[in-house]
């Protein structure tokens, strides 16, 4: 069982997004049995919130179901519980390695936008100051690379 771990600052808009559309495709697939997706955030800030409104609102337009998930931050052993770190954009990665160095960390940390099939974005630009539209725009990005990661999976190539 791979364990992946999405983040991004707040979660509360990409990476909990992140995290439902991709457990929606292991469910779909039939691959639920080979990994499984949670998310987490850099900050604090909005600990035990639920997904930002705007968010679960373009996720439902998708077909998509939130499962209940509140926001947390990124912990300690959330370095040695998942096999793969996914940050969204730069600043998470950053910020990612270097808590990574500081807890001597073992998972892998690989960008979101890695992943990318059709999207040529570098990262997934951050909603929560935008319009609807951006954050329907989140979601199609978010399906692209889940796609991807879904492919890499099935390759073995994790
Ligand atoms: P997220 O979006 O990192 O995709 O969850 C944000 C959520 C909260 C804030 C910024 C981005 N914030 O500044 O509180």
């Amino acid at each position: 069982m791979l364990r992946i771990l999405f983040v991004c600052l707040g979660n509360i808009c990409r990476s909990p997004a992140a995290e439902i559309i991709f457990n929606a495709y292991l469910k779909s697939t039939g691959a639920s049995d080979f990994a499984e997706a949670d998310s987490a955030g850099t900050i604090n800030y909005h600990e035990g919130s639920q997904p930002d409104i705007r968010m679960l609102r373009a996720l439902e337009q998708r077909g998509y179901t939130y499962g209940g998930h509140r926001s947390r931050q990124v912990t300690q052993s959330d370095f040695f519980n998942f096999d793969l770190l996914v940050p969204m954009d730069e600043k998470n990665q950053h910020d990612l390695l270097a808590l990574a160095t500081k807890y001597n960390g073992k998972a892998t940390i690989i960008p979101m936008c890695h992943f990318a099939r059709q999207s040529t974005n570098t990262h997934v630009p951050d909603p929560y100051y935008g319009t609807q539209d951006d954050f329907n725009e989140v979601i199609t990005l978010l399906e692209d690379c889940c796609e991807g990661l879904l492919l890499s999976l099935r390759k073995g190539a994790l």
